[in-house]
């Protein structure tokens, strides 16, 4: 992971320190810079969150033209000071994301060679290679492009050397890069959004092309620029900032998604997902990770429910390691907020590389996944800057959904009728969850509850058990709570002997043709004695015994968009637990939003 960036402009500090600030998702360890100044190239860094930095720079009077900075996800090496980026060796100083696999095999030989290390980190060994095949006076780029040749891994570099002339070198392989030139400076950064509103041109570097920017260019070292240029909106970034009266992102992205499924409803993208011919697919495979993967687990439901197609799901580190078959009339669906999770896209080279035909579905639209895929759907849910994913979920779920409609009628397996219903729920959806963050307070008395215990078992049943895998996964990740999910037809066969007074249990229970199978999971659950929590319908209220603070409503709808409804309480369950335990709810520990590596 980790977010970097490079200005070459007037003041390159403020620049750098802005897209930090836009990168922090990236990783919040640690954070440092570069900047040449009089001359001489200083470093400053500090552990911790971005402020601390921040702190140490207003002590002390620096300016310069040519700056790099860094915001650390720690891989290799604990989250310190002298872990932190950028490193240096002599005059030359490197911020890095990804990971240099043979870096103990080339610290070793520089050891040998004479070299000092400070840092316990891979990331090292880059300025000291450079260092020393500049120091067999090779010029700038012969160094650099020597010094990659040896390097085996991941990376995204911003390379600042002093010498005879000032210059900022950028390069990647399979790692996110972005190069931009602006009205007032050349700027280099992990993704679009850390650039401030001075950069309208976008450049997409390719692997170990390297750029260099100076004081009045960007060059392609050996070639001239030659490159499809993107667009990008400036005012994105500026946005990114204000959580607009909310105490967190994440509490922002939870009550905005009302307005975002609005805007789905009325858009008509059904035009787009026409263009993939679901009458002859045999097959979807759908891969991702985390949260996305648990978009896919429901996916998978709605496709072979209305649409009668097999759907496999897989997880995407797991994907290409196990031999899948893939075969004629196979639909491979990327699915990943970010667009640039390393396990995602790696998966998505294989499948390729396999000829399946590969549709993306992503919310950032120019990431890495949605320039290789050979279809790419957005999902339109704008920055999500909470490192828990909330509205980028229902709005996958809100596209899959979309998606499995257009197939169903494609290949004619659901009648008129049908397809209106299904049509009407999906109308209805942002108004029915309206009504359930209307109830939000409800949920604050819950969490109070819960919050208490140190584990939580969440169920489910049908397509609502991946919904009670990602309620277990968002109260893990930002109130540090252990939770698991179960279908709840499964706490028999073991997850039960866990159950007793310090094992909370949370049902999601709506009324539909399994609930009386879900009552008898209940009674289980109560017999021994386990403290009850019960998301669900009003009517389940009538067959268990439960305190008010112990029941949260769901109001009455179609079954065909409980999955997109009941999230929401999972998420403001998982919210208010953070923050009553006074969590950092924004960016919790040893999380980062975009996973850049395997
Ligand atoms: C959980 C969460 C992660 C991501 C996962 C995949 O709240 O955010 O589990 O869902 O890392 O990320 P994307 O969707 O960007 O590929």
């Amino acid at each position: 992971m980790c977010g970097i960036i490079g200005a070459v402009a007037e003041s390159a500090i403020k620049p750098v320190l802005d897209g930090l600030g836009r990168l922090e998702y990236r990783g919040y360890d640690s954070s440092g810079i570069s900047i040449l100044s009089n001359n001489e190239i200083q470093t400053i860094k500090a552990r911790g969150k971005l402020n601390n930095l921040k702190q140490r720079l207003s002590m002390q009077a620096l300016e310069g033209k040519c700056c790099i900075g860094h915001t650390r996800w720690a891989t290799h090496g604990k989250p310190n000071e002298t872990n932190a980026h950028p490193h240096q060796c002599g005059q030359v100083s490197v911020v890095h994301n990804g990971i240099i696999e043979n870096y103990l095999e080339l610290k070793r030989k520089l050891v040998q060679w004479g070299h000092h290390f400070n840092s316990s980190t891979d990331s090292e060994v880059v300025p000291h290679l450079i260092n020393h095949y500049l120091s067999q006076q090779m010029t700038q780029e012969e160094a650099i492009e020597k010094a990659i040749t040896q390097l085996k891994g991941s990376y995204a570099l911003g390379i600042l050397i002093n010498g005879s002339s000032n210059n900022l070198y950028a390069i990647k392989q399979d790692s996110p890069l972005v190069i931009s030139q602006g009205n007032n400076g050349f700027y280099m950064a992990s993704d679009a959004m850390a650039l401030g509103a001075d950069s309208a041109k976008i450049y997409y570097p390719k692997d170990n092309e390297i750029f260099q920017l100076n004081s009045h260019e960007i060059k392609l070292c050996g070639n001239s620029i030659n490159k499809k240029i993107h667009y990008i909106n400036n005012q994105n970034s500026a946005k990114l900032i204000s959580k607009e009266g909310h105490n967190s992102f994440m509490e922002k992205e939870i009550f905005e998604q009302v307005d975002l499924l609005k805007r789905l409803s009325v858009n008509s993208h059904a035009n787009k997902y026409s263009t993939i011919n679901f009458k002859e697919l045999k097959k979807i495979t759908i891969i991702a990770c985390g949260t996305s993967y648990y978009a896919a687990s429901v996916a998978k439901t709605w496709f072979e429910k209305y649409a009668h197609i097999l759907v496999e799901i897989d997880i995407a580190s797991e994907y290409r390691y196990r031999s899948p078959i893939v075969t004629d009339n196979e639909l491979a669906i990327f699915v990943s907020q970010s667009g640039e999770t390393a396990d995602t896209l790696a998966a998505l080279r294989y499948a390729k590389s396999k000829k399946a035909q590969t549709l993306a579905l992503v919310n950032v639209a120019n990431s890495t996944i949605a320039r290789e895929a050979n279809f790419t759907f957005e999902i339109y849910a704008g920055p999500e800057i909470g490192v828990a994913s909330t509205k980028a979920f229902s709005c996958q779920l809100a596209i899959f959904y979309k998606m499995a409609i257009e197939a169903a009628k494609q290949r004619e397996l659901i009648n008129n009728a049908e397809l209106k219903q299904l049509i009407f729920s999906f109308a209805q959806l942002p108004y029915i969850m309206e009504k359930v963050l209307q109830r939000c307070t409800d949920m604050k008395a819950m969490a109070k509850k819960i919050c208490k215990y140190s584990n939580v078992l969440f169920l489910g049943r049908g397509a609502l058990t991946p919904i009670a895998q990602e309620g277990a996964l968002k109260l893990k990740e930002i109130s540090y709570i252990h939770a698991e999910a179960y279908a709840a037809g499964e706490l028999k066969h073991g997850p039960i002997a866990l159950l007793d007074e310090q094992m909370p249990v949370l049902v999601i229970a709506p009324k539909n043709n399994l609930t009386d199978k879900l009552l008898s999971n209940i009674q289980e659950v109560q017999a021994r004695n386990a403290p009850l929590f019960i998301i669900g319908d009003k009517s389940i209220r009538e067959y268990i015994n439960l305190q008010e603070d112990d029941f949260f409503e769901l109001p009455p709808m179609p079954e065909a968009i409980l999955p997109i409804i009941s999230v929401i309480p999972m998420q403001l369950l998982a919210l208010y637990s953070a923050q009553i335990l006074g969590k950092n709810v924004d960016q919790p520990r040893n999380l980062a939003k975009s996973v850049t590596v395997e």
